[in-house]
């Protein structure tokens, strides 16, 4: 039989518990081109994924893969730098580990980030989205198999998967750091692949204002081991599927994303000594 996933989860924790120190407030998954959030964390504590037990190790262009453990803004927090994607291979089940283990560090809000294409004709690259809720379009769910009660439900509600709350805050955070913000809904695919122009459209018409290969399955996971969430997507390329259309490419993206990065950045600023702590 294959491990269970509160047993890897224990073994993971286990390793690197005693490096972790006290307990952190709050995690912070940082996206594609957003990693360098974690160069402002002060008396960091970096542990890479490949000395965490049973942890994936992640691939991607522009990925770290390491935790950031220490002091940010005032709050004790936990960056991921360098998440895992459906699309390097890894198991829904994987990208869970990392979301619980976020948990078991102590963390009560999970505030994820993520580079995505805008399917709403209104946005424009360098945009921020505070996301609203989400389309799980990736086919897959890190919850299915056998459910562990000790890390959450066997089926967690998701009406308010992002919490309503902390929405409006990280939306006051925004507007006291002059960013304007768009605030909309994410629709997640496994990628890598780019959407066709059709399919983009198709995503439109399903609801979406912008799409990446990302974040729904560490959403669940949150949720799931009960974490209040707060979603910010850095708009990197238009994504109508119109007939200006441009072409994407990793350079582009990659360059957006570090604009919305530096607006991001100045919205966490005002947004983490306000979060609530110790409520759970
Ligand atoms: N589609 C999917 N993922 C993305 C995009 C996109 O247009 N841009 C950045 N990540």
């Amino acid at each position: 039989m294959t491990e269970s996933q509160l047993a890897r989860l224990n073994r993971a924790h286990a390793s690197i518990a005693e490096r972790a120190g006290a307990p952190v407030e709050i995690a912070v998954m940082l996206g594609s081109g957003l990693g360098h959030l974690a160069d402002a964390v002060e008396d960091a504590t970096v542990i890479p994924y490949g000395e965490i037990e049973g942890f994936p190790v992640s691939t991607a262009p522009s990925h770290k893969g390491q935790f950031v453990i220490g002091t940010l803004y005032g709050r004790r927090v936990a960056m991921m730098q360098g998440r895992l994607h459906l699309y390097e291979g890894w198991t829904p089940q994987d990208i869970a580990l990392a979301v619980y283990l976020l948990k078991r560090l102590g963390s009560e809000t999970f505030i994820v980030t993520n580079a995505a294409g805008g399917l709403n004709p209104d946005y424009d690259a360098g945009d921020v989205m505070l996301i609203e809720d989400h389309l799980n379009f990736t086919g897959q769910n890190p919850l299915i198999g056998p459910n562990d009660e000790e890390i959450g439900l066997r089926f967690p509600d998701m009406s308010r998967a992002y919490d309503p709350d902390l929405l409006k805050q990280t939306g006051q955070a925004a507007e006291r750091a002059g960013e304007a913000v768009r605030r909309g809904i994410y629709i997640g695919i496994t990628g890598p692949s780019l959407e066709t122009s059709a399919e983009r459209r198709h995503l439109r018409a399903s609801g979406g204002d912008a799409v990446g290969m990302s974040t729904v399955t560490e959403v669940i996971a949150a949720v799931h081991t009960g974490l209040r969430v707060i979603g910010l997507s850095a708009i990197t390329n238009a994504a109508t599927g119109g007939p200006d259309q441009q072409p994407d490419t990793v350079e582009d993206v990659l360059a957006h994303a570090a604009i919305c990065g530096e607006k991001i950045e100045a919205i966490l600023k005002e947004l983490l000594p306000d979060l609530p702590v110790g409520e759970r």
